[in-house]
């Protein structure tokens, strides 16, 4: 019996005008878990801690993730999947994606790499559609590949790898409440302008270009969001008003992360992360929410095996 234990870091997704397609992965917020090879075929969850979250196969996306890897590859054993949750689902900073990312990679490992860490987004997405009944990698992505990623296409998947300019710092403030990925997609629109595509495109090769050439103050104006942001902001209390808050405090930019309700911001250097953070942090403390806060670097590696 083979065992390894794993960190299967949060991500931000959308990144405020790449809904689906951009994403980032952080750094020292995660879950972990245990897998290990056992005699027996299939994929058993035996053990899950800090959510309350379905152990049957099937209806787990770990589950879901791992069954997709396996059915490609038919092993001669089976696996067992301890998962240990730190990230809260429903919280918008890719908890199922995580748990996803954590079992395909795990898998992956314990089966000698026969599948680059690109390739194993295809399987981790499959885990992603049961939590949110749409297949998209861009948690998935960054949580596999860390850094920034871009999906460029889904059809077929093409994944783009972005490192992160050095002094971004990533901020999630994260709301006790829960907003459903199912919801907040459900308050889309299934068509957008013209005049919104061009605003959005525009600034998605902008904050691609920013992140290219360390152009912090382009990153910044980059972030906006005219088509997703708008719609969903309604789902979380004082969005508005903690997104000023960052913004004046110098925040290079602020929006919903993924799907909400967690709100995120980039930042230039540490020093101004954690002004961002108390600012952002006095701010929402009128709503009267509980919340907690995170401040962290731009996690270069993704998911990784820990002792
Ligand atoms: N792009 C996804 C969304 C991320 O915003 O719905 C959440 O899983």
């Amino acid at each position: 019996m083979k065992e390894i234990k794993i960190f299967c870091p949060a991500s931000i997704a959308n990144l405020s005008c790449g809904f689906d397609v951009l994403g980032l992965c952080l750094d020292n917020i995660g879950d972990e878990m245990i897998i290990r090879t056992v005699a027996e075929r299939g994929i058993r969850i035996t053990k899950i801690t800090g959510a309350d979250l379905p152990l049957e196969t099937e209806k787990n996306v770990a589950g879901v993730a791992a069954l997709a890897l396996i059915n490609e590859i038919n092993p001669g054993c089976g696996f067992e999947i301890e998962i240990h949750k730190n990230i809260k689902a429903g919280s918008g900073i890719g908890s199922s994606a995580a748990s996803a990312v954590g079992a395909v990679f795990g898998i992956n490992e314990l089966l000698g790499k026969p599948f680059s860490r690109k390739e194993l987004v295809y399987f981790a997405m499959k885990g992603e559609a049961l939590a949110s009944g749409s297949e998209h990698a861009d948690n998935v992505a960054p949580a596999l590949l860390g850094g920034f990623t871009l999906v460029r296409g889904y059809e077929p998947l093409d994944i783009v790898q972005i490192e992160s300019p050095s002094e971004l710092f990533a901020i999630a403030l994260h709301p006790q409440i829960e907003v459903k990925t199912v919801d907040a997609r459900a308050v889309l629109h299934p068509m957008i302008s013209l005049k919104s595509a061009i605003t959005q495109w525009g600034n998605v090769g902008g904050l691609i270009a920013g992140l290219c050439t360390n152009d912090y103050e382009l990153i910044g104006r980059s972030l906006q969001d005219v088509i997703v942001e708008p719609l969903r902001k309604v789902l979380i209390p004082g969005f508005d008003d903690v997104k000023l808050a960052a913004l004046k405090a110098g925040a290079l930019g602020s929006g919903i992360s993924g799907s909400g309700p967690s709100i995120f911001a980039l930042c230039k250097g540490e020093e101004n992360a954690k002004n961002v953070s108390i600012a952002m942090s006095e701010n929402y403390k009128n709503t009267g929410i509980s919340f907690d806060i995170h401040v962290s670097r731009v996690n270069p590696i993704g998911v990784k095996i820990i002792n």
